[in-house]
């Protein structure tokens, strides 16, 4: 099969990896010279650690880099059997991209690596817009092994068959996920970070609160992930779900983040952040409970919106944030009812800010009901 990729940053050329790892040919291009001239000599820069460290041989990765063809612009990509955009996060560039790929590939199955656009959105003015879909990578792509698969209203199933059988063979885990803001991970993982950032303006402190996340077995706290993404990243995902959701108190945007931010303690790339040093675990069962529950019930609230399941929210968030179970198995572990007293007791104690944050999902209240 032939893969186009449009975009030769982070992301696109990650992608590109994927692809060209899995045995295809990849047909990449990016509008700006540089990132097109230097993309082949990054790949091999990317595969060198592998080579050095025996997992991969010095042919293979040449092979992989032979299998990456750039090309001057879209019209040069010829017919494809999958184009993957890894474009700007702007839905006029994204449309543009694929109106022009419509016409290069005129068969070609279409998906955008959106993190926060509608996919359905990103459909509209294309001549067959049933051969758009979402696959969503995550960060760094060749490694990490989730993918999310997003339909949109008119997406054919021909095209989520491709994409899906495409994607598994390259060795990624391929959940589908609704074409809903955030999707599964982004959405999901709202309340890790907002949980502990209420604690904090309650006067908790972050390393209190990563060390009960450690000793819950999580392999960073809320802080210390935060401090990995970027503060500024971790804020303009949270203001960009708060506002697709038109505000609800679960996606809550926390003066102690944007105060964290303003002071440019981004986290590891300013050099300081919320947490310096190493945290030793340290259990706290009100703190973590706390946390799984407002875990537990966004993903609960996410489930009857339908076209996803329990299962597929578990492996995602197990894979998409490496967090050692998903929330449909912290409620097994936890039981129904502690979870929703939980939140009861959170909802009537929350400032007026964060009124009905905590309010229990249906299913979780009536699952908590004696029988
Ligand atoms: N970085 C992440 O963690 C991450 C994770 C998942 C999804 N995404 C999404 O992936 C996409 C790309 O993100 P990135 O981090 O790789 O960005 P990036 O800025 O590193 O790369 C984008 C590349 O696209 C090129 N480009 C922009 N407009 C173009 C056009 N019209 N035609 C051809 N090339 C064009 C740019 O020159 C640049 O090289 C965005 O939609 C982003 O939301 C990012």
């Amino acid at each position: 099969m032939t893969i186009a990729v449009v975009g030769l940053g982070a992301m696109g050329l990650g992608i590109a990896q994927v692809y060209a790892q899995a045995g295809h040919k990849v047909r990449a291009t990016d509008q700006v010279a540089a990132a097109r001239e230097t993309a082949r000599a990054r790949l091999e820069a990317a595969l060198a650690p592998r080579v050095a460290k025996g997992s991969l041989s010095a042919a293979e990765a040449a092979e992989t880099v032979a299998r990456l063809e750039v090309v001057e612009d879209i019209a040069r990509l010829g017919p494809c059997d999958l184009a993957i955009e890894a474009v700007a996060e702007v839905l006029a560039v994204k449309q543009a991209v694929f109106a022009a790929l419509q016409e290069v590939m005129p068969n070609a199955v279409l998906a955008t690596n959106t993190s926060s656009l509608s996919v359905g959105t990103i459909s509209v003015g294309l001549t067959r817009p049933n051969q758009l879909l979402g696959l969503h990578f995550f960060n760094p792509a060749p490694a990490m092994r989730l993918v999310e698969l997003i339909p949109h209203a008119t997406t054919s199933p021909q095209a989520l068959t491709l994409a899906r059988q495409l994607t598994e063979a390259a060795g990624k885990v391929v959940i589908q996920a609704p074409d809903r803001p955030g999707f599964i991970v982004n959405r999901c993982a709202r309340p890790y970070y907002g949980e502990a950032l209420a604690m904090l303006e309650e006067r908790r402190n972050a390393v209190e609160i990563d060390a009960a996340m450690l000793a819950a077995g999580y392999r960073l706290g809320p802080f210390a992930l935060i401090d990995l993404i970027g503060a500024d990243i971790n804020l303009a995902a949270t203001e960009g779900l708060s506002a697709a959701m038109n505000h609800h108190p679960r996606y809550h945007v926390f003066a102690a983040l944007k105060a964290q931010v303003a002071s440019g303690a981004l986290g590891q790339k300013a050099g300081k952040g919320f947490i310096s040093g190493p945290i030793e675990p340290r259990e706290n069962a009100e703190i973590s409970l706390r946390i799984e529950s407002t875990l537990v019930n966004e993903a609960a609230w996410l489930l009857p919106e339908g076209g996803v399941t329990a299962e597929g929210i578990d492996t995602a968030m197990r894979l998409g944030l490496n967090f050692p179970l998903g929330p449909f198995a912290a409620l097994q572990q936890h039981g129904a009812a502690k979870v929703v007293a939980m939140l009861n007791d959170l909802e009537a104690k929350a400032p007026a800010t964060l009124k009905t944050r905590y309010i229990a999902a249906p299913m979780l209240k009536e699952s908590s009901r004696p029988s």
